[in-house]
Formats: structure tokens, sequence, C-alpha cells
């Protein structure tokens, strides 16, 4: 497809021109409705998932990558002597499989420095809660506990902390009355199945800015529509 806004990609977040089809590795450990989300939307338009990695073994995520032909491999904790050692094999076979963006989706183990060393600047996470507000474990859970009207879902980059990297997208819905965690998974998850593919077409197009003037601060470029293809919310 015709990748508009490429005079600029030097200053955008993946540091070189991107083919046109962005290669993203996709991380997971569980369900992997958010795998399923970006297999039917970006895979083979605006990127190609070209590896799944799940730290459980029998995550059901990897049923829906190999339905689609796409590579997958295990990297369980147990497996390694540390985490250093798991992130080393993991950062060794998603780079062999060519893979220039990693995407963590419901991924539940820490990546250490020297892995987000090996994919810099391109590593993001999709987050069930209004960053920084709720991050960690059971976000849904913590803002119900905590009471806000407000929920909602942030796509952001990774760094060493929990949740503390850089904002890409955030969306949020009011559910004034929402009491059960249910109730909130089920309105949030239209969210993230819309918003992570979204920023993954921003980023494959260059549409992703540091901000000069505020390391933290993450400028979108939707110069002719980036993002709103084929549906994504723009
Ligand atoms: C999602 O709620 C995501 O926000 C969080 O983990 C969950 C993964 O769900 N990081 P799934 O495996 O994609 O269905």
């Amino acid at each position: 497809m015709e990748v508009p806004n490429d005079g600029d990609v030097a200053h955008s977040y993946l540091a070189t021109r991107v083919p046109e089809q962005l290669p993203i590795a996709v991380l997971v450990s569980g369900t992997g409705t958010n795998l399923q989300a970006l297999l039917d939307t970006v895979h083979e338009h605006e990127a190609r998932i070209v590896a799944v990695a799940s730290s459980v073994p029998d995550a059901p995520a990897l049923a829906r990558a190999r339905e689609r032909g796409v590579a997958t491999e295990v990297f369980a904790r147990a497996s390694y002597a540390d985490r250093e050692a798991r992130d080393e094999a993991l950062a060794e076979w998603l780079l062999g499989q060519g893979a220039r963006l990693v995407v963590l989706a419901g991924y539940m183990e820490l990546l250490g420095e020297a892995f987000l060393a090996r994919f810099p600047r391109a590593v993001i996470n999709v987050h069930p809660s209004l960053l920084p507000a709720f991050p960690g474990l059971h976000a849904i859970e913590q803002a119900l506990a905590y009471g806000v009207k407000v929920f909602g879902v942030t796509v952001h980059f990774v760094d060493a902390g929990v949740d503390t990297g850089p904002v890409i997208l955030q969306r949020a819905v009011e559910l004034p009355e929402a009491s059960d965690a249910e109730e909130v998974l089920a309105a949030l998850r239209p969210l993230e199945h819309s918003l992570l593919p979204e920023a993954i077409t921003l980023l494959a197009h260059g549409a992703v800015h540091p901000d000069e003037n505020s390391p933290r601060r993450v400028l979108i470029d939707r110069a002719g529509g980036i993002g709103s293809a084929r549906g994504l919310p723009g």
C-alpha cells in the first residue's frame, strides 16, 4: 500500500525507513485477543507479524498465530538460568525472524534493559488503564477499588519500569455505574482491539515522533488520515 509521510521518518520513532509492511513480533502469555485483533487488521497490510513468542507453553494465543502460519516459540522463564538469559534468547530469536517492532499483548513478564537496547524505542505495550493511573497487575480491579468513573486503555512505549514508558495513544470510556471487572473488561476490549492496530499503523507510517522539547511527549502526525484506514478510528 502507499506509504504517505515518508519524508520525515529519520525523526520518527522507528529509526530507519521502513519497508511497506513493518515486520513486527508479538509477545503473549494468555488468551491472545489483542494478537487476534492484529492478525485481523494490520497483519499483511501495514505490518507483517513475523513472530509470536509466549512465556507460557500452552497459551491459547499460540494457536491463533499458528492458524495464520506465523512462526511461534515459547520462552518460559523456568527454562533459563535467569531473566537475562531468557531475554537474550528471546531477542536473538526475534531479530532472527526479522522483527523491527516488538508488541507486548498480554505479555506477563518484565523485559530488562539489555533486551530493550536490542530494540531501541521499538517495544510497545497495551495496558487496560489510563496510565499513569493503575500500572501493573489487576489494573481494572485497581480502578474499580479506587472508584473511578472513567476507564480506559493506553498504548505506550516500554521502558525498564512497570508501565512507565511514554504514552503513544489513549482512549477513555465513561462507566459511572461500573462495579464489576468483567463488565469493565468487556467495555475496554473493543478499545484495546482498535487502539493497538492504530498505534502500529502510525508507527509503520513513521507518523510517531518524539517531542524535541519534552522527552516524554509523543507526537502523532495524522496528515493524510493515517490511522483511520480500513475502519481504524482516526
Ligand atoms: C489485555 O487486557 C491487555 O491490556 C493486558 O493484558 C490483556 C491481554 O489480553 N496487557 P489478551 O491475551 O490479548 O486477550
